[in-house]
């Protein structure tokens, strides 16, 4: 069995669903249900034996080490963080205790674990860590993309705990010869992505006749990845991935916000005809310390382990956005008092 950190998440639940639809191999899940973690992204699960579901915090080392000698994973997915910047700006110590703490607890209880294993499953065994393109800080316009070796130069606490996480992993590999593969992707988007995000905030916001409220200018530039496109390149690396290497994973979709925006507004207006949702577009004031521009150079996956992305931005678009008007009622549980205490926080002054 693989165990995977954060699964009740935007990524992570996706990951486990996809991981379930294609392998009889089960999955243990530990996920501390913050208010990015919810039941129901696993609600297809519900009978599914394979999925084994624990409400727990990575930083608990006792359950972790529980959990490890019970369960005896070959492979663990290291999802669970603290994943939005905005929140990162406006409260970050959260980020150091799961990004960094929660990390080093994790390392600590999997290195405990996989020391005692036969020397076989030592070899087999693999712990990857999901990380972020952002890590390497922002791009000039004409800069070339992000690879494996760019240096990391991290703006935003959110970025900064990620980093420090990446570090950490690096160090168990080269140190104790753990077993890590590293991924550091650019933006994902697709089912299920909890609405304080740049599309689905979108998404949900066009529908209900509010503003769309575009950071700055919105000129600033991200690389869109379907999350489907992006599961499947975690299952690639952690079957052929090599131990200690790091690969970088991007869609080929570089877009300025504002572009996003528009593309999201014609694809809406496709699915749902009559309405002008370009109309409520309005610019507010910038992120602090906003990162202009990220952009990936995946050759690395594509030329070592073979993986592409399937979905174009429009195709993956066209998805995400049917998926969240059929799914009003998982929208409806999400959109809680404690989601709107954010909204008010983060929008209130802008
Ligand atoms: P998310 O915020 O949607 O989900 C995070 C999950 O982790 C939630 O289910 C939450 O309950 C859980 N969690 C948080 N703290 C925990 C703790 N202490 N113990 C156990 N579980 C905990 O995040 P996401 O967008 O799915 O991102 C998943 C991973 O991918 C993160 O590591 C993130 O840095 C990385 N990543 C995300 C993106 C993106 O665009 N979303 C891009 C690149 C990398
Ligand atoms: P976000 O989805 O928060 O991802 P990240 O900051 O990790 O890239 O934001 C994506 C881009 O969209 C980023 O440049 C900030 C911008 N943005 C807005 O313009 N308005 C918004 O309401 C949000 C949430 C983001």
């Amino acid at each position: 069995m693989i165990l995977v950190t954060g699964g009740a998440g935007f990524i992570g639940s996706n990951f486990v669903l996809d991981w379930l639809a294609q392998s009889a191999e089960p999955v243990l899940n530990l996920d501390l249900l913050t208010y990015a973690g919810n039941l129901g992204n696993l609600a297809a699960l519900k009978n599914d034996a394979r999925h084994v579901f624990v409400r727990g915090d990575i930083g608990d080392s006792a359950l972790l080490a529980r959990l490890l000698s019970e369960h005896r994973p070959r492979a663990i997915v290291h999802f669970a963080a603290e994943s939005h910047v905005d929140r990162s700006i406006h409260g970050p110590a959260a980020f150091i205790q799961t990004n960094v703490v929660g990390t080093f607890a994790l390392l600590e209880a999997t290195r405990a674990y996989w020391s005692a294993l036969p020397k076989n499953e030592q070899a087999a065994f693999r712990f990857l860590h999901i990380s972020t393109d952002e890590v390497y800080g922002s791009l000039g316009n004409d800069d070339p993309a992000f690879s494996e070796t760019t240096p990391y130069a991290p703006n935003s606490p959110y970025s900064a705990s990620k980093a420090s996480s990446d570090h950490w992993v690096r160090a168990y590999h080269h140190t104790y010869g753990l077993p890590t593969l590293t991924t550091n992707c650019s933006n994902n988007y697709g089912p299920r992505q909890f609405p304080e995000k740049l599309i689905p905030l979108m998404i949900v916001n066009a529908l209900a006749g509010k503003p769309l409220p575009v950071y700055g200018d919105g000129q600033n530039v991200r690389d869109w990845l379907y999350v489907g496109d992006h599961c499947a390149a975690i299952r690639v690396v952690l079957e052929k991935g090599v131990a200690g290497e790091v690969y970088n994973i991007g869609g080929n979709a570089e877009m300025k916000n504002l572009d996003v925006v528009h593309t999201l507004c014609r694809v809406l207006t496709a699915l749902r005809p009559g309405r002008d949702f370009a109309s409520q577009i309005t610019f507010v004031k910038d992120r602090p310390g906003h990162d202009r521009r990220y952009a990936i150079n995946a050759d690395k996956i594509r030329r070592k382990l073979g993986w592409q992305p399937v979905e174009t931005f429009e195709s993956g678009l066209t998805q995400t956005v049917r998926w969240y008007l059929d799914n009003e009622t998982w929208l409806t549980n999400i959109t809680s008092k404690a989601y709107q205490q954010w909204i008010d926080l983060q929008y209130a002054q802008q």
